[in-house]
């Protein structure tokens, strides 16, 4: 394996780690896939194998535990590693803080040292928009002042960026770059991956599939009292592939050496704005079929709208969402079909 070509990509069998993977391997890199597999499936990598073509080197590892990740540190020969791997559930971080501080700020941590101790230089995080809160000024720029986390879940997006940032000022061969994410959601367009929610879905696509899918009866819109275009609240969806991309974009910045500073942010989004309702209707649209919703409540802790400002990713990164809302919608109901061998 050629070292500068190769990425290690830590929580590689979850939603946006696969789909990132595929992408990596299209894109010419070689890619080590490190997963504890407590949120994701093994069926994931398969699905990856069958579209790349190949096999993948998978290393059933958790982050956590730092002798396995020094043993893999020690065999394998890569130069940058994208860190996906943690807990991602907000209302679950309410109830459980200690499970996410635990595992979400540790992982990074052990990543962070195992990096130092075999010279590995490049960093890719998953970030999220959760950190901006709810914004004052909209679209949110990287320079939009973060707000105080509601969850411990956000907690720990904003902690894990802060000890990025003071290991990359204490550090300077350490090359990061946070990604901010807005909403991914899709599918690939082989529908061999995709999301894989445990239980009851709490983000709003995977509802919305399996609603249509007949495994939910009834898909609950939270709150339509918002001040926005239809009263619904209002996110930057952003197909899987697209951000897939994003990380590509990423890591050849790093691998090139075009960094402005050791530790950048970039925001990855659509730039555009789309109320819940506005994509339940393009949902039934371009999937030919009628959804069962009704409105209740708003969602504690939910924000009333937020969206992206895409220019410093679209100019530093080269990168630019491709995907229209209806092919990624499309995409998301084809993954559902095939699930459930509709
Ligand atoms: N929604 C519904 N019904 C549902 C599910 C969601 O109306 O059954 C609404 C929500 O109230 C919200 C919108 O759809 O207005 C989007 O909700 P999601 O749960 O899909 O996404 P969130 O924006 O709440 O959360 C996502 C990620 C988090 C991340 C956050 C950043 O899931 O990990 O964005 O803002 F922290």
């Amino acid at each position: 394996m050629n070292k500068n070509k190769t990425v290690l990509v830590c929580g590689g069998a979850g939603y946006i780690g696969s789909h990132t993977t595929v992408e990596l391997v299209q894109a010419g890199y070689e890619v080590i896939v490190l997963d504890n597999l407590s949120n994701a499936d093994a069926s994931a990598v398969e699905g990856v194998e069958k579209i790349i073509g190949q096999k993948l080197k998978f290393y059933n590892i958790d982050c956590n535990d730092k002798t396995a990740m020094d043993n893999m540190f020690q065999k394998e020969q890569f130069n940058s590693i994208i860190h996906f791997a943690a807990f991602k559930a907000v209302g679950e971080s309410v109830n459980q803080p200690l499970k996410y501080y635990n595992n979400n700020l540790q992982s990074l941590i052990v990543v962070l040292e195992m990096m130092k101790k075999h010279n590995v230089e490049n960093l890719v995080f998953s970030s999220s928009c959760t950190v901006y809160g709810q914004p004052e000024i909209l679209p949110v720029t990287e320079q939009t002042p973060r707000q105080e986390a509601t969850s411990p879940y956000g907690n720990t997006k904003q902690m894990n960026e802060d000890i990025i940032r003071d290991t990359a000022a204490a550090d300077k061969s350490l090359c990061s770059i946070a990604l901010r994410y807005f909403n991914p959601i899709g599918a690939h367009k082989s529908a061999l991956i995709g999301e894989l929610p445990k239980g009851v879905p709490a983000n709003l696509v995977p509802f919305i599939t399996q609603t249509a899918a007949g495994i939910r009866e009834t898909l609950t819109i939270f709150g339509d009292d918002y001040n926005t275009v239809d009263g619904t609240a209002v996110r930057d969806y952003i197909d899987v592939n697209d951000l897939a991309k994003a990380h590509v974009a990423a890591v050849n910045r790093l691998a090139e050496k075009k960094q402005k500073t050791n530790y950048e942010i970039f925001n990855v989004g659509t730039g555009n704005g789309r109320s819940v309702l506005e994509l339940v209707k393009a949902f039934e649209t371009v999937n030919n079929l009628k959804l069962n919703y009704k409105i209740a409540p708003r969602r504690e802790g939910d924000i009333e709208k937020i969206w992206a400002e895409t220019t410093l990713a679209n100019e530093e990164l080269g990168w630019k969402a491709e995907k229209t809302i209806e092919q990624t919608l499309e995409s998301a109901w084809n993954w559902e079909k095939k699930l459930r061998n509709l």
